[in-house]
């Protein structure tokens, strides 16, 4: 008995199978966006979807012809065109191209060239993918201009602050010389045992020379900070014993304390030995932080604590002196910044020398404070032990 071929079921059932595929394939394309086409050797449109000639705002049909003839292009995009490579190399291939669509208007695709080939493997045809990614590319542009100019920017800013430096290193250098000169000879008039002066005059001398050495001092910060400023500082690490280091710190500010109604003491944890860190660096900021709770503390007590914590040391300076508004904590690492009221001296910038030393040491400072009842200052720095 001889069965009859069913195919009349077959071949409605592959027409099925391929509106399904046809379906799935719309569905996809409707799913990405773009255009789709399938190109032979020679350029020419083999098939394409139905978006893609509305893609490119093209009316005519494509099928048949070259596909240069339907997408306005240059020689030179033909060249380096997705489907020309993927013929070439047999490799997919993407790249984002400019065209001008038949209105005339530039937009940016992204296309993609995959090879397509025949049971002997050699590629026959080529499907190409167009995407517009004009507005991406715009955000992108758009985005790379800011950058360059904030790029720009910076470099100018960078200018202005290392031309600001310079400026300052200069003019502390030209006048720290003629400062030198004045504090020189006032000491050789006041130490002039064979014409010795009037006590009136002496007074007046000593004066000078108190400003003097003032002067010189606020000179030198500004040099320290146009150093640091600029990058020209060095450290120079070593072996230092924080006890001996603070307690020689405590010994050199004690005549600040004289006739005031103050302590000024220096307690260290028991664990604290030699640390390793720039000593003279350190030894600025503990004199910085010492020096101002001192000045800004009437009466009562400056304490300096130490504790040394798995390979960092914490520094604390407290006070019991006048305090620091909290809308004021902000301002007073800044430079040339003072907010304790007037009267007290200085310039301003010992604290923005000490955060900085301190953040060169690969530390940081914090401050706690009440108004009326006094500060502490924490230095926190790595300090590799011994
Ligand atoms: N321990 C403190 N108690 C209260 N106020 C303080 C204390 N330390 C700093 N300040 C406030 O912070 C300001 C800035 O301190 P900073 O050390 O930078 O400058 P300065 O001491 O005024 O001058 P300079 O240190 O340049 O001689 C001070 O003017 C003061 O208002
Ligand atoms: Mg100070």
């Amino acid at each position: 008995m001889k069965f009859k071929e069913p195919k009349g079921i077959e071949k409605g059932e592959a027409e099925a199978r391929l509106r399904e595929e046809n379906e799935r394939l719309k569905a996809f394309l409707a799913h990405v966006g773009g255009a789709l086409a399938v190109l032979g050797p020679d350029c020419h449109v083999i098939w394409t979807s139905e978006e893609s000639l509305r893609y490119f705002g093209l009316k005519e049909n494509a099928i048949g012809r070259r596909c240069y003839d339907v997408i306005p292009t240059t020689e030179e995009l033909c060249k380096v065109c997705v489907a020309r490579r993927a013929f070439a190399t047999g490799q997919v291939q993407t790249r984002v191209a400019e065209h001008r669509t038949a209105a005339g208007e530039l937009r940016y695709y992204h296309g993609i060239g995959t090879p397509i080939r025949n049971r002997s493997g050699r590629v026959t045809q080529v499907m190409v993918l167009a995407q517009d990614v004009t507005e991406l590319c715009r955000v992108q542009q758009e985005l790379q201009k800011k950058t360059e100019m904030l790029e720009i920017q910076n470099r100018r800013v960078l200018e202005a602050a290392k031309e600001k430096s310079r400026f300052f290193a200069g003019m502390s250098h030209e006048l720290r010389t003629p400062m030198t000169a004045i504090i020189g000879f006032t000491e050789m008039l006041l130490e002039d045992a064979d014409e010795p002066l009037a006590p009136n005059q002496r007074s007046l001398l000593l004066k000078v020379s108190e400003n003097a050495e003032r002067l010189v001092g606020m000179i030198n910060e500004i040099l320290d900070l146009s150093k640091i400023e600029a990058g020209k500082m060095r450290v120079d690490l070593s072996r230092v014993d924080l006890d001996r280091l603070i307690s020689h710190v405590i010994e050199t500010m004690m005549p600040l304390v004289k006739g005031k109604d103050l302590t000024l003491s220096w307690q260290a944890a028991e664990d604290l030995s030699i640390i390793r860190t720039d000593e003279q660096k350190l030894r600025q900021i503990l004199v910085n932080l010492v020096s101002n709770a001192i000045k800004f503390t009437p009466k009562g007590s400056v304490t300096v604590r130490a504790a040394l914590r798995s390979s960092r040391i914490s520094i604390a300076v407290s006070d019991t002196g006048i305090g620091i508004r909290r809308s004021d904590l902000g301002k007073i690492f800044q430079e040339f910044s003072q907010v304790g009221g007037r009267g007290a001296g200085g310039t301003g910038l010992g604290l923005a020398i000490t955060q900085r030393l301190v953040n060169i040491l690969g530390g940081e400072i914090r401050v706690s404070s009440k108004l009326g009842e006094g500060s502490t200052f924490t230095v926190t720095l790595p300090a590799a032990q011994e």
